[in-house]
């Protein structure tokens, strides 16, 4: 038990020294892809036949945690990707634009969003980034020279409702 523990906190430790030098990480899995492969036959597309607010029916993160790792298509999934998807739901639940970064390539960043139909931006400290979507889910944004993805902040609306996502805090927005 101790060994588990004190593996827990070197974990902890790796990650502080990481984000310490600017090495933020893209999420463990493409989570909205995920979610449309493997939950959308029971719960639609984008989560559409999910109920508004259905997180406040659980007492505590713990439960809503517990019901969505017994999905089918949960299984085998990992804790962190289970905790990517989790915050996919709570977006869902809020009906709010879900953000987050999937990929790291060697002159651009790749993520996703969802819905679809929500429009992204970005920018690097007060610089507008160009932002493409290669495809409906998707967004890549071309990182200009001397931009670090920590740098980036994303935001995603839909009609009047945005979501802004800060790369150095989280690869994934709705983390609460
Ligand atoms: C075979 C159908 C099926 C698949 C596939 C499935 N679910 Fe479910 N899901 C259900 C059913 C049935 C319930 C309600 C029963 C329950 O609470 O256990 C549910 C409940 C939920 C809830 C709680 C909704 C609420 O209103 O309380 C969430 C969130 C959820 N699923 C997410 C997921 C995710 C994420 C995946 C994919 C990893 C997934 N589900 C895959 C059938 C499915």
């Amino acid at each position: 038990m101790r060994r588990a523990i004190s593996l827990a906190g070197l974990g902890i430790a790796l990650a502080s020294v990481a984000i310490g030098t600017g090495g933020v990480r893209p999420a463990p899995i493409k989570v909205v892809d995920t979610y449309e492969r493997k939950c959308s036959s029971c719960h639609g597309k984008e989560g559409a036949m999910l109920d508004k607010g259905f997180e406040k029916k659980y007492a505590s993160p713990r439960e809503l945690r517990e019901v969505v790792e017994s999905m089918p298509g949960a299984i085998g999934m990992r804790s962190d990707e289970l905790d990517a998807m989790l915050a996919y739901m709570r977006a869902v639940s809020r009906r709010e634009p879900f953000l987050v970064w999937t990929e790291r390539r060697s002159d651009a960043l790749v993520g996703e969003v969802s819905p679809a139909a929500a429009r992204v931006e970005a920018r690097a400290k007060r610089e507008k980034l160009r932002v493409e979507r290669p495809q409906p889910s998707q967004w890549r944004i071309a990182l200009p020279k001397g931009v670090r993805p920590d740098d980036i902040e994303i935001i995603a609306q839909r009609g009047t409702v945005r979501t802004t996502l800060r790369l150095k805090d989280s690869p994934y927005s709705h983390t609460k």
